[in-house]
C-alpha cells in the first residue's frame, strides 16, 4: 500500500503535501515524491528512492521556490511492480510533462496497456504499473473524443485501468483541478475553507479540517479550491459519504514519546476501555452497525475468524473465549489461505473479519469468498467507512484512535476485546450464557484496561531486561491454552521489530520437535497461565520450563505474583497482576511488546517503520 495525497486551495501546497506525506509515511516508505502545478503552466515533479527525509533534501537542494503553486500532489510508496528507485517513486508523468499521478494499489491490467502504449511509441521511464495512466491520460486529452478537456480525459482514463486500486491526477494547464478516484483501496475528500484535499487517510489533512466526505467503491472526485463532485466511473452523481473525525491532531501526533509505537503502547488500556464504551445497554450486548438480527446470530452454527498477522492472533485468541461461551464451533484461518481452501461455508456460518485497516487485500478477498458463499460476515476494524467492513453485513468498530506505528500493538488488544464482545453477544442469542453471566464477563472485560495501566507502570524492569538480551540471534516464546496465541504474537513483535529470528509455540508441542533448538543461554519468554486457573494448565507449563532450563535455557517468566512454582523455574521472573484465564491475553501481550519495541530501539532500529513492511497491504 502507499500514502497519496492531493491538495487544491489558497496556500502554497508544497508543505501541505510535505506533511501530509510525513504523517501519511507509515502507509510506506520505500519512496517519496510531490509534483505541483505552478499555474502557469508547469508541472513540477520532486522525488526520491528511501524515506521522505531523502525527499526534502532533494527538495532543499532543488530550493523550495522552484516547487510554488497551490495544486500538488504527493505519494509515500510501499514497493509492489519495480524495485524502489528513484525512477520507480511517484508521481509519474507524461513526457511533455503536463500530466502527473500517484497511485495506491494495482493496475492488474497494465502489462497489455503498457504493450499496446509501446507499440504507439511511448517510451516508459519507469517499471510500475502506474506510469501506464499517466501515458494514457496524455493521449486522452491530445487525441480522444474530449481533446482538451482535462476532467473528461481522466474520467475516459480512469474507464480503462482494472484492478484495486486509488489514483490522483494533475495536469499543469488546468491548475486548481485534481481529479482522483477509488477502485478499492482508499480515498477520502477533506473538505476546508476555500481549499480541499483528497487522502488515503485522515491524518493526512487532521490538522487543517476535520470534516471528510469517503469515497465508496469506484467513485470519481474532481475537487477545486472550493468544490467537491463525487460521480461514479460514468459521472453519474453519487455524492460520497460525510462524517465528522471525531480525533484531533494530538492523537496523530508522538506527544513526547520517541516513537508511535511507544505511545500506541501507554494508550492501550484508553483503546481497550474505548472499544468497550457503549456497549452494554439494559444488561445485553449491543454491537455497532448490526445489520444481523438477533435471530440471524440464533441461526449461527459455525464460526469463522480470517485475519492476517496480529490480527490473527487475536482471532486466535476469540476461538478459546466464544467457543468457551458458545459451545460453537469456531475455526480461525489465515485470510491469505481461506478462500484457496474452499472452506465449507453456508447461511448458517458466521464470519467475523478482523483487520485494523480495513483494507488489508487478503482478509478483504475472504470477505467476498465468504459473502459468495452465502455466509454472514460481521467486520471488527478500527478504520471507519474502510473497505472491509462496507463490503461486510454487519460492523463492530474498534475505538483504539490513529495507529500510526506499523507494527500493531494498542489495535490488537483492542481487537481482542471487541472479539470477545462478538463471542458475548452470540451467547446472549444462543442462550448459552444467562444475561446475568454476559453481564458479569462484560464487567471483568471493564476492569482490564486499568490492570494494562498496572503492567504499564512496571516496565522498567521488562525494558533493562531487553537491554539485557538485546544481543540475541534468537529468542524463543512458549504459551499454553490462550498463552500459545499469545507467544505467537510476541515473536511476531521480535521478528518485525527486532530483525531477530523468533519463534513462539504451544509448550506441549516443544517435545514433539522444537526442543532441539535449545541450547545453552538460548532466552526463552515463558507466558505462565494463572495457578488460580485451571491447575492442570499450570503444572503443565511447570513441567515444560523445567524441561528446557534443564537444557541450558535462560526462562524469562511471565506470571501472577505469587507463582512461586513459576518464581523457582525462573531466570528472570516478569509479573502480571491475577485475571481471569480467558481475559490474560489483555494483560500478558503488554510485556512483550515493550521487550521487542526496546530490543528494536537497542539494535538501532526504527521501531515505527520496521524494513520492508507499510502499514496495510493492499495487495495479495
Ligand atoms: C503486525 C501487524 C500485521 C497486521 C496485518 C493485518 O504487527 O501489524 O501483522 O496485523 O498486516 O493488518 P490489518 O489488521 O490492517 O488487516
Amino acid at each position: 500500500m502507499c500514502g497519496i495525497v492531493g491538495y487544491v486551495g489558497q496556500r502554497q501546497a508544497l508543505d501541505i503535501v510535505v506533511e501530509a506525506l510525513r504523517r501519511m509515511e507509515y502507509r510506506g516508505y520505500d519512496s517519496a515524491g510531490v509534483a505541483i502545478a505552478d499555474g502557469h503552466g508547469h508541472l513540477t515533479v520532486e522525488k526520491k528512492a528511501g524515506r521522505l527525509e531523502n525527499l526534502e533534501k532533494q527538495i532543499a537542494e532543488v530550493g523550495a521556490d522552484n516547487l510554488r503553486g497551490t495544486t500538488g500532489m504527493g505519494h509515500t510508496r510501499w514497493a509492489t511492480h519495480g524495485q524502489p528507485t528513484d525512477r520507480n517513486a511517484h508521481p509519474h508523468q507524461s513526457l511533455n510533462e503536463k500530466f502527473a499521478v500517484v497511485h495506491n494499489g494495482i493496475i492488474e491490467n497494465y502489462a497489455p496497456l503498457r504493450d499496446e502504449l509501446e507499440n504507439l511509441g511511448v517510451d516508459f521511464a519507469s517499471d510500475t504499473d502506474t506510469e501506464t495512466a499517466v501515458h494514457l491520460l496524455r493521449r486522452e486529452y491530445e487525441e480522444g473524443p474530449h481533446a482538451g478537456d482535462f476532467v473528461a480525459s481522466a474520467y475516459a482514463t480512469l474507464r480503462r485501468l482494472e484492478g484495486a486500486f486509488t489514483v490522483v491526477f494533475a495536469s499543469a494547464d488546468h491548475p486548481g483541478t485534481i481529479v482522483a478516484a477509488r477502485r478499492s483501496t482508499p480515498l477520502v475528500v477533506g473538505v476546508g475553507d476555500g481549499e480541499m484535499f483528497v487522502a488515503s487517510d485522515v491524518t493526512a489533512f487532521i490538522e487543517h479540517t476535520r470534516d471528510a466526505v469517503e469515497l465508496g467503491q469506484d467513485e470519481v472526485v474532481v475537487i477545486t479550491a472550493d468544490s467537491f463532485d463525487i460521480t461514479d466511473f460514468d459521472g453519474n452523481p453519487t455524492g460520497g459519504k460525510p462524517f465528522h473525525i471525531d480525533w484531533d491532531l494530538a492523537a496523530a501526533e508522538k506527544g513526547g514519546y520517541d516513537y508511535f509505537m511507544l505511545k500506541e503502547i501507554a494508550e492501550q488500556p484508553e483503546a481497550i476501555a474505548n472499544t468497550l464504551l457503549g456497549h452494554l445497554e439494559g444488561g445485553r450486548i449491543v454491537l455497532d452497525e448490526q445489520r444481523l438480527s438477533d435471530q440471524d446470530l440464533r441461526d449461527v452454527d459455525k464460526v469463522f475468524v480470517v485475519a492476517c498477522g496480529t490480527a490473527y492472533h487475536a482471532g486466535m485468541i476469540a476461538k478459546y473465549a466464544i467457543e468457551h461461551w458458545t459451545r460453537l464451533p469456531v475455526e480461525v484461518e489465515l485470510a491469505s489461505e481461506f478462500r484457496y481452501r474452499d472452506p465449507v461455508l453456508d447461511r448458517s456460518t458466521l464470519v467475523v473479519a478482523i483487520s485494523q485497516s480495513g483494507e488489508t487485500a487478503d482478509t478483504l478477498e475472504a470477505v467476498r469468498h465468504a459473502k459468495d458463499q452465502n455466509a454472514r460476515v460481521l467486520a471488527i476494524c478500527n478504520t471507519n467507512g474502510a473497505q472491509i467492513p462496507r463490503e461486510s453485513d454487519a460492523v463492530l468498530y474498534t475505538h483504539a484512535g490513529p495507529e500510526i506505528g506499523v507494527a500493531s500493538t494498542k489495535c490488537f488488544l483492542a481487537q481482542i476485546a471487541a472479539a470477545y464482545m462478538v463471542g458475548l453477544a452470540l451467547a446472549q442469542a444462543v442462550g448459552t450464557k444467562y444475561p446475568d453471566e454476559v453481564v458479569s464477563e462484560f464487567r471483568a472485560l471493564e476492569e482490564i484496561p486499568a490492570v494494562v495501566e498496572e503492567v504499564l507502570e512496571q516496565m522498567e524492569a521488562v525494558r533493562d531486561l531487553a537491554r539485557q538480551y538485546a544481543a540475541s540471534d534468537t529468542v524463543l516464546f512458549l504459551g499454553r491454552h490462550m498463552g500459545y496465541p499469545v507467544a505467537l504474537e510476541g515473536a511476531l513483535k521480535l521478528k518485525e521489530l527486532a530483525y531477530i529470528h523468533a519463534e513462539g509455540f504451544a509448550a506441549g508441542e516443544l517435545k514433539h520437535g522444537p526442543i532441539a533448538l535449545i541450547d545453552d543461554g538460548l532466552p526463552v519468554i515463558v507466558v505462565m497461565p494463572s495457578p488460580e486457573g485451571r491447575a492442570v494448565l499450570h503444572s503443565k507449563m511447570i513441567s515444560n520450563v523445567r524441561e528446557i532450563q534443564a537444557r541450558g535455557a535462560k526462562t524469562i517468566i511471565i506470571a501472577e505474583p505469587g507463582d512461586t512454582a513459576a518464581a523457582a523455574v525462573a531466570d528472570h521472573l516478569i509479573p502480571i497482576p491475577h485475571t481471569p484465564t480467558l481475559l490474560q491475553p489483555l494483560v500478558s501481550t503488554v510485556p512483550m511488546q515493550v521487550f521487542a519495541a526496546t530490543v528494536a530501539q537497542e539494535r538501532g532500529y526504527d521501531v515505527d517503520k520496521p524494513r520492508n513492511l507499510a502499514k496495510s497491504v493492499t495487495v495479495e
